[in-house]
């Protein structure tokens, strides 16, 4: 496999870059003395550079998205096969990928029952808003409107979806908002704003206090991540989750989960929400659906909130109208089906559990080791180490130290996150997300880099 670019080509490559690429979640400025560094091709777990620099990525495309690693012809392959024979066509009509997934993702899914396919997680949140509304002005004259979300989850970058996110410093200077969203506490028990012993139970008492606060009258639904992704990797406490289900249900409010993150085997279940019993009215899903090989997402729902939209068909505004151009893309759902059958014949969840159980025990042993960090958490592959100056007092590290823990690894051909531009003062939290294919050795290796880079960063 030849991995570098040729001189020549990088060159050209690079400044058509600079001049024209406008790159995400960044400042510019760097790159007036500097290159960016260009990504030219993935195997497995592995990545390399133009300069044909290889790395371990432990973040599946930096954004916990390639969840069945890089290079899988299959999906290629299933996905041109596709192409050629039918590209596109409205999803007011029917595709025969669409149909199949479809119904290979409800066999994972009891109790839900229809999928509306787009392609963001943006996007796919953003549906949930529209027929939580539309619920609304159908069942309540428009009262029960407002949806609820919690501090530190993230949910889209688009208007309304930072509305209806939890991290101040990703929200910043974006407003005015999109009326209507209202944010209930967050739930991460190491930085507890309570002093009880069933902090799960407290933590969602915390949002029936502001259902209350609001009038159950007004609430029609409350959006959740199961495990917060990049608010700090936050898995919630026990009792946490059955009592959020208990407090929807008392009040009639429709529980909306984004899966975004830890959907289609994250955590080592098919979805995150599986773990605690959950039964969602809506879930939504995007990276690792088709693994990043197409731009596909989804909001799943169940029969009785489609029922919703058909009662009465006299009525010619009484159905769903929305649409989602490339939702028509057949490139998604033949990707995403490919990538079902790969977890499954390969057995990625069962892999996903056991490697994150070394990870977490890999983290743990760090922990012992390095004063600085103060909490590891996660779920399968999907942990996080949050970093603290004392574990005391609890002292976030200041960000740029975050930052040198991350450039370190990077230097050694490691690819770790960290959590940024979320919380003021708290983006202080390594990710990990290895894809789900991950090896013991891989694992080790990931770790031993963070090991070396807090060495070096915190003496
Ligand atoms: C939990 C969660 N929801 C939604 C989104 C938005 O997805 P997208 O960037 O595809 O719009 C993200 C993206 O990081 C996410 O982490």
């Amino acid at each position: 496999m030849l991995h570098s670019v040729p001189v020549n080509d990088l060159e050209s490559v690079i400044a058509a870059d600079k001049a024209h690429v406008w790159h995400h979640l960044m400042q510019h400025k760097a790159l007036e003395v500097s290159d960016p560094r260009v990504m030219v091709e993935g195997k497995g777990m592995r990545l390399w550079d133009a300069t044909g620099r290889e790395y371990l990525d432990a973040v599946s495309g930096g954004v916990w998205t390639v969840n069945v690693g890089y290079g899988r012809e299959s999906i290629a392959n299933a996905v041109r096969d596709q192409l050629v024979k039918l590209n596109y066509f409205s999803q007011s009509a029917g595709s025969i990928p669409g149909a199949r997934f479809a119904q290979r993702l409800i066999e994972k899914m009891p109790g839900m029952s229809r999928v509306y396919y787009v392609n963001s997680g943006s996007e796919a949140n953003e549906k949930v808003f529209k027929m939580v509304r539309q619920i609304a002005h159908k069942k309540y004259g428009g009262t029960k409107h407002k949806i609820l979300y919690r501090e530190r989850d993230y949910h889209g970058s688009t208007i309304t979806t930072i509305s209806a996110g939890g991290q101040p410093e990703r929200n910043l200077h974006y407003g005015p908002y999109t009326p209507g969203f209202v944010a209930v506490p967050h739930c991460l028990e190491y930085r507890a704003q309570w002093d009880v012993e069933d902090y799960g139970e407290r933590a969602a008492d915390a949002i029936e206090e502001v259902i209350l606060r609001e009038g159950p009258e007004t609430v029609g639904a409350l959006c959740l991540e199961p495990v917060t992704a990049g608010g700090g990797v936050i898995v919630p406490p026990e009792g946490y989750w059955p009592r959020v289900q208990e407090i929807c249900r008392k009040y009639d409010i429709l529980l909306h989960i984004d899966e975004v993150v830890c959907g289609i085997g994250r955590t080592g279940k098919w979805f995150g929400y599986q773990y605690y019993g959950i039964e969602p009215d809506f879930v939504t899903m995007a990276k690792g659906l088709a693994s990043g090989y197409a731009a596909i997402a989804a909001m799943v729902t169940t029969e009785r909130v489609f029922e919703m939209f058909k009662d009465d068909d006299t009525d010619p505004l009484n159905y769903f109208r929305d649409i989602s151009t490339f939702g028509g893309c057949t490139a998604g759902p033949v990707a995403a089906l490919e990538n079902m059958r790969i977890i499954e014949d390969e057995g990625l969840l069962e892999n996903t559990t056991a490697m994150g159980a070394r990870l977490m025990v890999n983290l743990r042993a760090l922990m012992a080791r390095h004063e600085v960090i103060g909490e590891v958490r996660g779920l399968g592959l999907f942990c996080g180490a949050e970093l603290v100056t004392d574990r005391k007092t609890k002292e976030p590290v200041p960000e740029p130290k975050v930052q040198a823990v991350v450039a370190d690894c990077m230097a050694q051909g490691v690819v770790i996150g960290a959590t940024n531009r979320s919380l003021p003062g708290f983006n202080n939290t390594l990710c990990l997300s290895p894809a789900l294919i991950a090896t013991a050795e891989e694992i080790d290796r990931i770790t031993e880099a963070i090991d070396g880079a807090l060495g070096r960063v915190f003496g």
